[in-house]
């Protein structure tokens, strides 16, 4: 599958928790910056889990700031391994409290997309939280595309289901344009007939297309947010290392 925006914005989405969205944004953005591309990473979550996952757990600002403040993104980003990283940490929770009620809510982030020059770069992707909050919303009103890690389990069905009203309701209301870009199955087990017989609950039942690869389940990609690092860069050879660079090739060639 070729992504075709020239700066293409993907949310990383999936309102069950530890799904692997914060592991899939590192991963991907360290994988698509080693074949080339430039990439700014957005922790839009307030559990900051990405920002320390990638060593940083103290800074002056936060993606908090651009929000509220109209702080520009020259005095936020930092340099992460061979990628630009917006952090965030618990104040982003106050977000949501700040704006209940206002006008443009859900557009604060298209908003400081707009402000602040992101052309430059190639690919944007934004680690969300694991709920429907109006921070997801904004994500997802900015965004090209959702791209939905996934564990092949019967309980991620009911969250599948919710995350495509979502999508709908959005397409609707607050972005037309928002595309899925597909299901990353990830601590995949192809020797469980479990998840052979989810795969194709879904590809019979849901109009969501599955990425041809998958993440498998590594002990690596677990440690490696203890040593600051994505696994690419932590364990260049580990199975979850080969895994995210060549979902990063399938995602970005023809
Ligand atoms: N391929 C994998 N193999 C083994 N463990 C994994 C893999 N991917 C993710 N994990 C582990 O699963 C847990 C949840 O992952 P992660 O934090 O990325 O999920 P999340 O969806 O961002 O969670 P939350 O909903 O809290 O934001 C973490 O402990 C992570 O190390
Ligand atoms: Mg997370």
């Amino acid at each position: 599958m070729k992504l075709k925006m020239k700066t293409c914005i993907i949310s990383i989405i999936n309102q069950k928790g530890g799904t692997g969205k914060t592991t899939t944004s590192v991963n991907l953005s360290s994988a698509l910056a080693a074949l080339g591309h430039k990439v700014l990473t957005i922790d839009l979550d307030p559990q900051g889990n990405l920002s320390y996952s990638l060593g940083f757990e103290e800074f002056e600002n936060s993606i908090y700031n651009a929000l509220t403040e109209e702080t520009s993104f020259d005095k936020i980003v930092l340099k992460s391994e061979n990628f630009d990283l917006i952090p965030a940490d618990l104040k982003l929770a106050d977000f949501e409290l700040d704006l209940v009620n206002t006008d443009n809510r859900y557009f604060k982030l298209k908003t400081v997309f707009e402000k602040n020059n992101i052309s430059n770069y190639d690919f944007v992707i934004i680690d969300c939280p694991p709920s429907i909050s109006l921070l997801t919303l904004n994500a997802l009103t900015a965004s090209n595309y959702i791209l939905i890690p996934m564990q092949f389990e019967v309980l991620s069905l009911q969250g599948l289901k919710m995350i495509l009203k979502t999508y709908q309701n959005v397409v609707e209301k607050l972005n037309p344009d928002l595309q899925i870009a597909g299901i990353l199955p990830v601590m995949y087990d192809k020797r469980r007939n479990v998840t052979k017989e989810i795969k194709e609950h879904i590809e019979q039942n849901f109009q969501v297309p599955i990425f041809k690869n998958f993440i498998r389940t590594d002990v690596k990609i677990i440690e490696a947010p203890s040593f600051g690092k994505s696994v690419i860069a932590y364990a260049p050879n580990s199975p979850s290392a080969n895994d995210y660079l060549a979902f990063a090739k399938e995602l970005t060639e023809e």
